[in-house]
């Protein structure tokens, strides 16, 4: 595993980020993060890893069958995923702003020789064109400029890459982007970090009119949805994203 520094200074996100997943009791040990996305039964946020456990298998076979041979996994976080994947992949890199997740995800991944993992932003990092696939999961609401960032992934994307977008809520209106962004303010006021509110973006797919994407699985669908009052299964759409060039 190799270990890239783009960052001099934490920033102001990785302060209030931090605040709200200590108090959320998102950070986890080594050993859950190993587990993931399985957690014991009396975790607090059990329901919710629960429902990540067939997104988190669609995409791991997705790849496989693609035999995707690298993968940028932007926000990483604590770096389950790669865990999870890096034996299948030639490369298996990280992208992640926050330094104390990041560390734990350098732990996880330290025997590696696969992994490179990228203390930064996507937009500190030299574009090199190498990567198969670009994933966002569960991270493209901290992205306000959705243009901008596609421009950016172009940058890194092999030249039959795709963009997938994983784990995310993805509104279907500009009308229900805004509800959804009154009570994300509301809910980081109740928890004293209103500061964090600006942080997060609420995307529709509209958001996303100007690309090639496809939806491999679309909660809104009725027989997902009933399969929801059955199973856990994921309320998120995935979006995959032909980039042309
Ligand atoms: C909700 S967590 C998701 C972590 C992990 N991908 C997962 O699926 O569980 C979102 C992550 O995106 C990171 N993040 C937010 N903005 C970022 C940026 N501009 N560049 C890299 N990482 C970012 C956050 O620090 C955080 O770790």
């Amino acid at each position: 595993m190799k270990f890239i520094n783009h960052q001099n200074a934490p920033n102001g996100f990785e302060r209030l980020y931090n605040e709200i997943r200590g108090e959320e009791e998102r950070i986890l040990s080594l050993e859950q993060i190993q587990k993931l996305p399985y957690t014991a039964k009396g975790f607090r946020h059990h329901g919710e890893w629960n429902k990540r456990i067939r997104s988190t298998s669609r995409f791991e076979n997705y790849i496989t069958d693609k035999k995707t041979r690298t993968l940028l996994d932007i926000g990483c976080g604590n770096g389950w995923l790669l865990y999870k994947l890096a034996r299948k992949l030639q490369r298996a890199d990280g992208i992640e702003i926050n330094k104390l997740e990041l560390e734990q995800a350098t732990t996880l991944l330290a025997h590696f020789d696969n992994v490179e993992l990228h203390y930064g932003d996507i937009f500190s990092m030299d574009p090199q064109p190498v990567y198969d696939i670009i994933l966002l999961n569960a991270c493209i609401q901290y992205f306000d400029d959705i243009d901008r960032l596609m421009g950016r992934l172009r940058q890194f994307l092999s030249e039959s890459g795709e963009v997938h977008i994983l784990d995310s809520p993805i509104y279907k209106d500009k009308t229900s982007a805004l509800e959804a962004s009154t009570r994300t303010k509301d809910y980081y006021a109740r928890h004293t970090i209103p500061e964090m509110a600006k942080f997060y973006h609420h995307h529709c797919f509209e958001d996303f009119a100007n690309y090639n994407y496809q939806i491999p699985f679309d909660p809104r669908k009725i027989t997902h949805r009933i399969k929801r009052k059955f199973v856990s299964e994921s309320p998120f759409p995935w979006l995959k994203i032909q980039l042309s060039r």
